[in-house]
């Protein structure tokens, strides 16, 4: 375990998309807030410069950052470059020599998995492994298989405490305040189980397409891209026990309980879906029979939350832009007032903006009879600039805090709930772009009070 934040920053994948959108933005929000004053190294294979690369940063921090600012002038005066194929050790060397005489460089991994155990071997070939970290992106790994493969390529080089496996939802403000509301506040944890909660639903909709990543996605799909990761790691901070203890390590163990109580899917859990058009995208088969949307029901076999239906629906190009948490109560034992209430609820908004945690309850309308009205208590909205999830976990990595990360046994454990059917060739539901999926999900949730469509931003 190495206790010392990094000296140097190596990106792998300098040149690329991630790195545009996203990296160099959150490098400038870290530079800014003082948290970043090492040097930067970015690294790829294109045939670049220095100056091409700093041209490159411009214009990401342009679009997608704070503008040409004071920050974003020190970030370029860190920025060094090394262009190479990453096969060949002469890269690597090169790499060494820029690396001069940090001592903890923490290696960033922006590149396709495939590259991954390339990378990996040349970082440990060429000597720059040695107290280092290594930071993975996301897909880790397509399937069980794939994923274990990964870790031991990356184990080969680097102990488990040294790699950060990132989930950007697990950066995001109010993924936190999810873990935070349940924790800091005793009059929750009463009504947190099965006896209480009705069923629980996360709907993390999209209304945009795969916006030109077509092959990408044919190589993935929703229950890969976002399920299997994001949203399993949202379905553990409502599901977790409270940590024992202070800690990364502790709050990692009580997710890995989660998914290791949540049943490997079979094809009835499972429905899968295709926006009208998607055929026609730039990189996708005429025939494919990838899902663009998918819908699952969850089984937590644990003491708290047996027999709670669990569902979870994400997709692209639906009716709006939102992510949601709903959780229903179940309802009064008896009806004082003849009509049935509206159940009570939690809802949390994750995003993408109105971040919100509310509570659905009754009020009685004003008048002579005892009739009610549903109304939404609002506990937290959110306020003022959040940090941005890679600014929150790159900064997190340089400072060596893992509590943020993927851990080793949490990722296998993920893949193994949906890994039964990854492979079977499920039918594909067609659905028109601007909605909320195929009709045959509503069969689904139907004896459970139907969908809950988030309002949209
Ligand atoms: C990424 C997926 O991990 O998350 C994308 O690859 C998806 O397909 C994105 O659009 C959503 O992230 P956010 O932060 O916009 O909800």
């Amino acid at each position: 375990m190495i206790h010392e934040p990094s000296d140097a920053l190596v990106l792998f994948g300098a040149t690329g998309d991630l790195a545009h959108r996203k990296i160099f933005p959150a490098l400038q929000a870290l530079v800014a807030s003082g948290r970043l004053e090492v040097p930067v190294i970015g690294m790829a294979h294109s045939d670049w410069g220095l100056e091409q690369l700093r041209e490159r940063v411009r214009s990401s921090l342009k679009a997608h950052g704070s503008g040409l600012d004071a920050a974003a002038e020190r970030l370029l005066a860190l920025l060094s470059y090394v262009d190479g194929d990453y096969r060949e050790a002469a890269t690597h060397t090169r790499l060494r020599a820029a690396l001069g005489k940090a001592q903890h460089p923490l290696h960033y991994l922006a590149v396709p998995p495939s590259l991954f155990p390339t990378v990996v071997d040349g970082i440990g070939d060429s000597g720059s492994a040695a107290g280092a970290r290594v930071v993975v992106e996301k897909p880790f790994g397509r399937d069980l298989a794939s994923a274990r493969s990964l870790n031991q390529a990356l184990h080969r080089t680097f102990a488990e405490s040294a790699v950060f496996r990132i989930d950007h939802y697990l950066g995001k403000e109010a993924v936190q305040n999810l873990l935070y509301f349940r924790f800091a506040n005793a009059f929750l944890e009463p009504l947190w189980n099965r006896d209480h909660v009705a069923s629980i639903q996360i709907t993390m909709a999209e209304s945009i397409d795969v916006q030109g990543r077509g092959r990408f996605y044919e190589e993935v799909g929703a229950l890969r891209d976002v399920v299997q990761n994001h949203m399993l790691q949202v379905l553990a901070h409502l599901a977790m026990e409270p940590p024992v203890g202070a800690g990364a390590e502790a709050l990692r163990d009580e997710k890995v309980k989660v998914f290791r109580g949540i049943r490997p899917l079979t094809s009835d859990d499972l429905l899968r879906g295709q926006y009208a058009g998607y055929r026609s995208e730039d990189g996708v088969a005429a025939a494919s029979q990838v899902e663009t949307w998918c819908a699952l029901r969850l089984h937590l076999d644990s003491w708290r939350w047996a027999g709670v239906p669990i569902f979870i629906r994400a997709g692209k190009r639906m009716a709006t832009t939102a992510t949601e948490v709903m959780v229903r109560l179940k309802g009064p034992p008896q009806q004082v007032f003849g009509e049935a209430p509206a159940a009570n609820y939690l809802r949390f908004r994750l995003g993408p903006e109105r971040v919100a945690i509310a509570i659905g309850a009754n009020t009685k309308r004003s008048g002579a009879a005892m009739n009610g009205e549903p109304v939404e208590l609002y506990v937290c909205n959110s306020r003022g600039p959040e940090m941005s999830a890679y600014e929150r976990l790159i900064g997190d990595a340089l400072e060596g805090d893992p509590t943020l990360f993927a851990r080793e046994d949490g990722v296998e454990a993920a893949w193994q709930i949906v890994d039964p059917v990854l492979h079977l060739a499920l039918p594909v539901h067609a659905y028109d772009p601007g909605s909320w999926g195929p009709r045959e999900a509503d069969a689904m949730t139907a004896e459970f009070g139907g969908w809950h469509n988030p309002a949209g931003a």
